[in-house]
């Protein structure tokens, strides 16, 4: 069995030996907004959705050996000395720690300091910000923490009862040194974080532990194994063969990643892609991610198109012409992380004339989607070589959105015949945990289809990528002022 913690629900595969997808199970998750810019879940429906889906999984009459796991990045959850949950998660989208990176990346001598030392900067949505946002803002509650986790890791502790994580999710926390794979215990000392609260850190196709005996009982199941997994674009990667120096994968779901697989250690000192280690052992992964990527599509599609299919906005989006008759679409609904790091950037839609009709809008946002990720492309060339690209997420089912990337990155596009995100390289890393070989796992893989660049569009999209990059500058300033007046 794979299981993804994700952000909008727990999704799990039952998968065979010969990784066949025999099952699908999901459980829909609520986001908390307490306060804009902020975003929270409560752990407890994880572990709700994933015993819920263990439940209905024995029903069908399956009989689960491995358990995989995959889950949301950076979402912080703390314990109290009960390993009780002491407030609700605060998750990788949420923007309230501005104020927390800044002090922390101060004190710590910069951010190029911080850099060299883990390999990232402390950004708003990874984890020490937050923990150190508790430590200001709630201190009753910061006084109670015994215990860190990751959202995958909360559920692996209730099945298990051991507490880990593994390098591919430590990657995310900043609390951990990418070059070493340990915790950044100089870090810590500094910002005088007890080191202690945070669990041991495990490969990802390592044994965490057996299934609670009353939980396997009662689904009449005996010894399953629960595999440690990894966070969900590593898993992901993984699960769609992205696991080789020079392999990148793009996932255009809710936020978009571009994720590039490196035997390099050498951090990007801007600090604007993050250089993470992959669930194998010995290789690493720069990313770029954008906040909007379907986001921006589905909230088009919602707001103007909401009776239209995706099949018809792909047929009225392909005949519109590259350029969308001038528009421009800046595809930053809530602020952007790649390459901008801008929480009070917003969405823009530049270039509107009077002779635009719905599908140049469409297609405008197609092109700024698409940017976006090239953004993040640009940036990992700099610092590795790629050389095979596949898109995978709800957008790799637009070939011509497929199309207008494999045009800006001018590489052909891979699309796979199973794409099912996280969980399905979640139950890889299972089958890899129960004995079989990381190659035998991987030719499970298969690609359905190559979509080709447009060649004559390459040198058009290569001058619009350009007026698409300043645009964001013309308005930095007035995204800033705009947001501080509406803070008033
Ligand atoms: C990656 C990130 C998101 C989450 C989504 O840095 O913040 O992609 O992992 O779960």
């Amino acid at each position: 069995l794979g299981i993804d913690i994700g952000t909008t629900s727990v999704k799990a595969l039952v998968v065979n030996e010969k990784g066949e997808v025999l099952e699908r199970f999901s459980y829909n998750l609520k986001t908390l907004i307490p306060k804009p810019t902020w975003s929270e879940q409560n752990p407890e429906d994880w572990w709700r959705g994933t015993l819920e889906i263990l439940e209905a999984a024995s029903k069908k009459g399956y009989s689960i050996d491995y358990i995989g796991f995959s889950g949301q990045m950076h979402s912080l959850v703390v314990l109290d000395e009960r390993d009780k949950v002491i407030r609700p998660a605060i998750l990788w989208s949420d923007q309230r720690t501005s104020e927390e990176c800044k002090e922390a990346t101060e004190l710590l001598g910069g951010e190029e300091k911080v850099i060299s030392e883990i390999g990232n900067p402390i950004l708003e949505g990874f984890t020490l910000s937050k923990i150190l946002w508790i430590r200001k803002h709630e201190p009753r509650n910061y006084e109670k923490i015994k215990t860190v986790l990751l959202p995958k890791d909360y559920v692996l502790f209730k099945l298990t009862g051991e507490k880990g994580i593994d390098w591919s999710d430590a990657s995310g926390t900043a609390c951990y040194d990418v070059f070493k794979r340990k915790w950044a215990e100089n870090i810590l000392k500094s910002l005088e974080i007890d080191s202690s609260i945070l669990p041991p850190i495990y490969s990802s196709t390592s044994i965490r532990g057996i299934l609670n005996e009353k939980i396997a009982s009662s689904l009449g199941w005996e010894g399953t194994k629960i595999v440690s997994g990894g966070a969900d674009n590593a898993v992901a990667a993984f699960g769609v063969g992205v696991c080789s120096p020079g392999d990148c994968m793009v996932s255009i779901g809710t936020s978009g990643t571009v994720l590039g697989v490196t035997s390099s250690v050498k951090p990007d000192y801007e600090g604007k892609i993050h250089l993470f280690n992959h669930v194998l052992d010995g290789i690493s992964y720069y990313m770029g991610v954008m906040l909007s990527a379907a986001n921006s599509l589905d909230w088009l599609k919602n707001k103007i198109a909401p009776n239209t299919s995706w099949e018809e906005i792909e047929t009225m989006i392909k005949h519109a012409p590259a350029g969308s008759h001038g528009m421009i679409f800046l595809p930053y609904l809530n602020g952007e992380r790649t390459p901008h790091r801008d929480p009070d950037a917003r969405g823009v839609l530049f270039g509107i004339s009077s002779m635009d009709g719905t599908e140049d809008i469409f297609r405008a946002v197609f092109e700024g989607v698409s940017f976006g990720l090239r953004d993040s492309f640009e940036l990992i060339k700099e610092e590795t070589k790629i050389s095979r690209l596949r898109v995978v997420g709800g957008g790799a089912a637009s070939a011509t959105l497929c199309e207008i990337i494999a045009t800006n990155f001018k590489m052909p596009v891979e699309i796979l015949e199973m794409d099912e995100g996280g969980a399905y390289g979640a139950a890889m890393l299972a089958a890899v945990g129960s004995g079989m070989s990381v190659d035998e796992v991987q030719k499970w893989v298969k690609v359905k289809r190559i979509i080709e660049p447009k060649k004559d569009e390459i040198d058009f999209y290569d001058q619009w990528y350009e007026h698409y990059k300043k645009l964001y500058f013309d308005l930095k300033n007035r995204f800033k002022e705009v947001a501080s007046a509406m803070r008033l």
